[in-house]
């Protein structure tokens, strides 16, 4: 059975003191880590702010992007030591957003997953797939390719101890969540790509997210679903109480 994982991810919202509020108004609320890993995906500016409020408790904290090199002439970019370093226990990578808007290519994200394990932090690699690619009823192949891409050079255990989010690109932020059981669908596509890739072991152990408009109202039909071991949420996280919300439909 895998422990279930609901993840938020802010994107590019809240202040510095919008997000200790965050922190203070849920760290001590969530349910336990033995139940479910709750996890905050804050901008780059106040993850230290997030570990320093969650420490002692089950939240954990998540950066929404980072380099693949620790060091060096890369102005403006977050290096992967230093969010170790900051007590971050996980890195949301290749979400669509990025791929979008920042060009980041499969083997880009492939790299970033690779420094993210060699800094003792786990993955939350993104995939999904546009509305013109759903309607032309080629997203299985869509995300075959991303995750073969994203997981390449990958070692068995990395694979089984990551996150993988499937997210379709017409349901982010639209407030269309995609049906369950598509998603359950597209999650089982998920998993039966590391299952080729590695076998029936890894893609029993891999945590599968699903992510595009999931609320408190909606993230128990998905949390029902076979293929399906959690959601990454936008919107429906931003808000304390309906973080805490989400968690308590799974717990
Ligand atoms: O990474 C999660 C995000 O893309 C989903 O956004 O607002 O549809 O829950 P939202």
């Amino acid at each position: 059975m895998r422990k279930p994982i609901i993840a938020g991810n802010w994107k590019m919202n809240k202040t510095a003191s919008e997000a200790k509020a965050f922190a203070q108004a849920v760290a001590t609320k969530i349910p336990s880590n033995d139940k479910v890993d709750s996890v905050v995906g804050s901008p780059a500016l106040f993850l230290e702010t997030l570990v320093s409020e969650s420490k002692g408790t089950d939240l954990k904290v998540a950066a929404q992007n980072c380099y693949w090199e620790n060091a060096g002439a890369f102005t403006g970019e977050i290096s992967p030591a230093a969010l170790a370093d900051l007590g971050v226990q996980y890195v949301i990578i290749g979400h669509s957003e990025r791929r979008e808007y920042f060009h980041e290519t499969d083997e880009e994200i492939n790299k970033k997953a690779k420094a993210i394990f060699a800094n003792g932090m786990l993955p939350i690699l993104c995939c999904g797939e546009s509305l013109e690619t759903y309607e032309a009823e080629k997203t299985a192949e869509w995300i075959e390719g991303q995750i073969t891409a994203g997981l390449a050079d990958l070692s068995a255990e990395q694979v089984s101890s990551m996150v993988i989010a499937y997210e379709p690109i017409w349901a982010i932020g639209t407030g269309k969540s995609a049906d369950a059981t598509i998603a359950d669908t597209i999650c089982g596509v998920v998993r039966s790509t590391v299952e080729k890739l590695y076998g029936n072991d890894v893609a029993s152990k891999v945590r599968i997210q699903y992510g595009g408009s999931v609320k408190p109202e909606n993230i128990a039909e998905y949390m029902a679903k076979e293929n399906v071991d959690g959601a990454l949420v936008g919107g429906a996280s931003l808000e304390a109480d309906s973080f805490l919300a989400l968690l308590d439909a799974v717990k």
